[in-house]
């Protein structure tokens, strides 16, 4: 009881320093949750819609966070709208700035296309999960504060994979977890909410609502406490960042990209497909995500393992995820400090022993 009353709520405040100048926030504007799924549906439970409105996400968003806004949008009778990137139809030579700006205008064209006067709020990825790609986000951001919709990032593969600075995104929410690239422990995660949604703000679940320690009231109340918690995982997030400070953020996002460029020109001259993202650090990071060839094994239902990811697996120990976005397959990797050259050779190898 000692902890809980009189230690927890100032240790948070100390790990939520450490948080907050990691992403470029203000510790105020900030409060931690178990994870990104926690964050996301906090925020469907605090925006206001009615029958008629709408929601804008995109085809590369992740499966759970359309199921949330779906959910939220059926209780009320509003709909959620995907706008259609596809494959941005990448141009062949998008390595130099200024095709690389038309791609970025063509991303936040193709969201706002499907911006009527009924959308309510976009939710888009700072990085996308089925293609792994780094999106626009401080310009769907400006379009978006420009025409006055309020913007959700979905962040959770972000957070130390880029060097994500809050004030220049300027979102209203962002939703992240903190156990990816980050390391820390699973069950971190954290939800940035701009000032003025935050006095308003409900918690998806309700507990006491207020400190327990007798402090002045402060909006991150409602969520610290939610019933008897451990918040190890939260107090254990400074350590983790100070591990890859350590290492060197530069050091680790450019011996991450390296591997994860080599595993896309290794599996690009395998598959003979090519992955959706230009060559380059501003559109992929540690992860890369490249197309099945079109002689890829089909699912035998909609959610079965993908044949390959369950041959990889029990063939060869190889755990790796086949994603599925705008119907195309990708095979996705990920590459942390701890992965090395062999074992992306090892991929290669397996692959071009399954058949595939
Ligand atoms: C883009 C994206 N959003 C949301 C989530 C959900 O994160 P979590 O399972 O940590 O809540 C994930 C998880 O992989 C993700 O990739």
């Amino acid at each position: 009881m000692d902890f809980f009353l009189r230690e927890m709520e100032p240790a948070l405040d100390k790990a939520m320093a450490s948080l907050s100048k990691f992403v470029g926030a203000d510790p105020r504007d900030m409060v931690f949750v178990d994870n990104a799924t926690v964050a996301m549906n906090v925020v469907a439970e605090n925006i206001e819609l009615k029958a008629g409105d709408e929601v804008l996400l995109n085809d590369h968003e992740y499966g759970a966070v359309f199921r949330i806004w779906r959910q939220k949008c059926e209780q009320v009778g509003a709909r959620v709208v995907s706008a259609r990137l596809g494959n941005f139809s990448i141009p062949e030579t998008s390595t130099s700035d200024t095709s690389q700006r038309d791609l970025t205008r063509s991303v936040v064209e193709s969201i706002f296309s499907s911006v009527t006067e009924k959308t309510k709020i976009i939710i888009v990825s700072h990085i996308t999960s089925p293609s792994a790609i780094i999106f626009p986000v401080v310009e769907i951001c400006r379009e978006a504060r420009h025409r006055g919709i309020p913007v959700c990032i979905d962040g959770p593969h972000a957070i130390a994979m880029r060097d994500v600075n809050l004030k220049e995104i300027d979102c209203d929410f962002y939703c992240a977890s903190l156990h990816k690239w980050l390391s820390a422990p699973f069950g971190s995660g954290f939800l940035y909410v701009k000032r003025k949604y935050q006095q308003r703000l409900k918690p998806h679940m309700t507990s006491w609502g207020r400190s327990l320690g007798g402090r002045d009231e402060r909006w991150q109340d409602h969520i610290n406490w939610l019933g008897t918690r451990d918040p190890a995982p939260f107090l254990a997030v400074p350590e983790a960042i100070k591990f890859l400070e350590e290492v060197g953020m530069e050091g680790f996002r450019d011996w991450t990209h390296q591997l994860a460029q080599y595993a896309r020109q290794e599996l690009e001259h395998l598959f003979d497909t090519k992955a959706w993202v230009p060559e380059s650090q501003d559109w992929y990071g540690s992860m890369i995500a490249v197309p099945l060839p079109a002689s890829d094994i089909k699912k035998s239902k909609p959610n079965a393992m993908h044949p390959l990811q369950q041959q990889l697996w029990e063939r060869f120990q190889i755990e790796i995820p086949i994603s599925e976005c705008c119907g195309q397959s990708f095979i996705r990797v990920s590459c942390h400090l701890y992965n090395t050259r062999d074992e992306i050779d090892r991929l290669i190898q397996a692959l071009s022993q399954s058949g595939i």
